[in-house]
């Protein structure tokens, strides 16, 4: 396994690699690494003839700066880890790497709506700075294949819109969401649970899987199947940001009677002090 912390050196490796006519699949990641990552990983190795994962804790995403501060940072870790999966190349940039003092361009983008619900709402200017850095790292790496989690489902279908406007010959994966044996989702934010909320936390698959078996069963009361996940989570010591079913495309906020194609549950709750998100969708 290679790694790099400048660009420069990191595109001669991938000059090479593609004068040798290589596809390159590519992992972007905040660190803090787990089995939820390596299934990226493990589906760009299948896929590609190189994969590269990102580690970048990106300031520009983070709303609360408290929540920059407290984002756990274990590289060491995540080399052994990245290692152990047989990752080609990890790309460590610094700040002034990936946001030099000259600026670089980012295009103008019109997310239609797709960021001002759920996450963007409770958020304000995260996908912004997700965008801003996804488009950044793409420009830098140029991949075949972009890898990232359905647990953040928003964060996918911005990025997939992004590609889409900007017309990015570049496939976006989803990998499906990996989850502890009690159904809560892998998530970099899980090793700051307390012994208490972790033992809490599947409330939040439990009452996703409850609300879609529900709809699977014919139950067209979209707003109380909600108000009841809302009330279990509430009961379990969570405190519920929102639990939204929405339109899997559009994002917007689902009607029984509406065109929806693909129906997605999505949740976020605090547990104590840290955040949580999860999601399940349906295609209809
Ligand atoms: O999902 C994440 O970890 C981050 O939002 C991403 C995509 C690496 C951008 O910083």
């Amino acid at each position: 396994m290679q790694y790099f912390k400048r660009i420069i050196d990191l595109h001669k490796y991938l000059s090479e690699a593609r004068a040798n006519g290589l596809t390159i699949g590519f992992a972007p990641t905040m660190g803090a690494l787990h089995a939820g990552h390596m299934s990226l990983i493990h589906d760009s190795k299948q896929q590609n003839d190189r994969t590269i994962c990102s580690i970048f804790v990106n300031p520009t995403q983070f709303n609360d700066p408290a929540d920059l501060e407290k984002y756990p940072r274990t590289v060491a870790e995540d080399l052994d880890l990245l290692y152990d999966h047989a990752c080609d190349v990890v790309f460590l940039p610094g700040v002034a790497e990936i946001y030099p003092q000259e600026g670089f361009h980012t295009p103008e983008l019109d997310f239609e709506g797709l960021t001002d619900v759920m996450e963007g709402a409770f958020r304000p200017g995260h996908f912004a700075g997700v965008a801003q850095v996804v488009y950044r790292l793409l420009n830098i790496i140029r991949p075949d294949r972009l890898y990232m989690g359905q647990k953040d489902y928003q964060q996918w279908t911005i990025i997939h819109s992004m590609l889409d406007q900007l017309q990015l010959p570049i496939e976006l994966v989803m990998c499906t969401t990996v989850r502890e044996p009690d159904g809560l989702a892998m998530s970099s934010r899980n090793r700051r649970l307390t012994p208490e909320f972790r033992e809490q936390a599947p409330i939040l698959f439990e009452s996703l899987s409850a609300c879609l078996e529900a709809i699977l069963e014919g139950s067209k009361d979209y707003r109380h199947l909600e108000k009841i996940a809302k009330e279990a989570i509430l009961t379990a010591g969570l405190e519920p940001e929102y639990f939204q079913i929405a339109d899997g495309y559009t994002l917007q906020v689902a009607h029984p009677a509406g065109l929806s194609k693909r129906l997605v549950i999505c949740v976020a709750a605090w547990a104590g002090e840290v955040r949580l998100i999860d999601n399940l969708y349906l295609d209809l």
